[in-house]
């Protein structure tokens, strides 16, 4: 199995957890003996101070050569003076756009050994394993017009969908359905825009393609409170853009972290993974953000492109055996017990030690 994987560790916390991620699946070819070749390329707000672009041409190139992307994060309040078309964000929707990743799959699973981390309830999010699927290159990021006047009185941005936008995402939407509690609830503001008024009738429609899926409508701003306060109703969550964007950060809080969350974004030339929380510029440089979301990613990356499911399955049980184990980063912790946080090279490093006990144990079981 030979993968050549472009990284693209951008800004803050970006490289400190991309490097973890990197040794996991380092680990993984090792101990397979799969050809994994990785290359760094420059994106964000560095990118831009260095090359004059968050996303230089020859970061272009090599994704668009690559077998998968990993992204770290990119973005922070240093960059906030670069001209609208360089600021970080616009390379990593550059970067989306050139690979054509429609879907965005954004898993949020309550881990039973840190329940205690949520501020939820652990009783309310047990047992939660929620997928929100956001269409990722549509709606208000991409639609023109969009402007800022140049007086600074009045700015424009565009909501737009087409049919067959939508169509491809909620095709994605069903057939992970299929794979999991085959449910599937598309969250919309139909009360309100027409652009939601053809997500619900396109939704509906593509249904009728997958009878055994049940499929519900949900209003956007009572979805929002209700995925919180009854995670474990909710399966499958299909949405546009914007709304996707918000609704996984609020699903973090039933995973314990933001930091925990990976995502995959698929259906264009080549994959992008990266985890979904941003460059966290309070705690970047610190050695303390929590990997686990990149290195999560790493387990999407190695199920939806390298096809690798018990490869993938080893490194999620990896994250699991040290959850229960009780290493935790900072932000697993409450504040009285930071003291004992393991930095994001130990987590890391644990991580990728109990990857191999998990590969050893696979090979030990397909042995006897
Ligand atoms: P953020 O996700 O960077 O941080 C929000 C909070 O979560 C912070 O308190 C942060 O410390 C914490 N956090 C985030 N990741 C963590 C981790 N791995 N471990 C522990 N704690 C973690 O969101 P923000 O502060 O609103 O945005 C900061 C910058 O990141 C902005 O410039 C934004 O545009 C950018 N951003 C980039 C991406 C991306 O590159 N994919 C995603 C979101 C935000
Ligand atoms: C995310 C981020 C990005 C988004 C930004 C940085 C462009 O918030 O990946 O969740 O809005 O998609
Ligand atoms: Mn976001």
């Amino acid at each position: 199995m030979k993968l050549n994987i472009v990284v693209l560790p951008g800004d803050g916390v970006g490289p400190e957890v991309t490097r973890e991620a990197v040794r996991v699946l380092r680990v993984v070819s090792d101990f397979c003996g799969y050809d994994f070749r990785f290359e760094e390329s420059p994106i964000g707000g560095q990118a831009a101070l260095d090359f004059g672009s968050p996303f230089p041409p020859q970061t272009r190139e090599r994704c668009l050569a690559a077998s998968a992307v990993l992204l770290g994060a990119v973005g922070g309040p240093q960059f906030a003076s670069l001209p609208v078309e360089s600021r970080p964000e616009a390379g990593l929707l550059d970067l989306r756009q050139t690979l054509g990743c429609f879907a965005n799959l954004r898993p949020a699973i309550a881990f039973e050994s840190i329940a205690s981390c949520s501020p939820l309830r652990p009783e309310r999010i047990l047992g939660a394993n929620i997928l929100i699927v956001r269409e990722l290159l549509g709606g208000l990021y991409f639609a023109e017009p969009r402007a800022l006047d140049v007086a600074g009185k009045c700015a424009w941005n565009t909501m737009r969908y087409s049919e067959r936008e939508i169509e491809r995402v909620a095709r994605v939407a069903f057939h992970l359905a299929h794979r999991r509690s085959k449910r599937v609830v598309s969250v919309d503001k139909a009360n309100v825009l027409e652009t939601s008024r053809l997500w619900r009738q396109v939704v509906t429609r593509v249904a009728t393609e997958f009878p055994e899926i049940a499929l519900e409508h949900a209003l956007v701003d009572s979805f929002a409170m209700n995925v919180i306060t009854y995670p474990t109703r909710y399966d499958v969550v299909l949405t546009e853009n914007l709304f996707g964007d918000i609704l996984s950060d609020e699903t973090a809080v039933i995973a314990g972290s933001l930091g925990m969350l990976p995502s995959a974004s698929i259906g264009g030339k080549v994959d992008l993974y990266e985890p979904i929380h941003g460059s966290a510029p309070d705690i970047a440089g610190k050695g303390i953000a929590n990997p686990i979301g990149a290195i999560a990613s790493i387990a999407m990356l190695l199920r939806h492109t390298a096809k690798l499911y018990a490869e993938a399955d080893s490194v999620e049980a990896a994250i699991d055996l040290v959850l229960k184990a009780g290493v935790r980063t900072a932000d697993l912790l409450p504040e009285a017990e930071r003291g004992r946080a393991a930095s994001t090279t130990e987590m890391g490093q644990r991580i990728a030690e109990a990857t191999v006990e998990m590969l050893n144990s696979r090979m030990a079981y397909f042995a006897v």
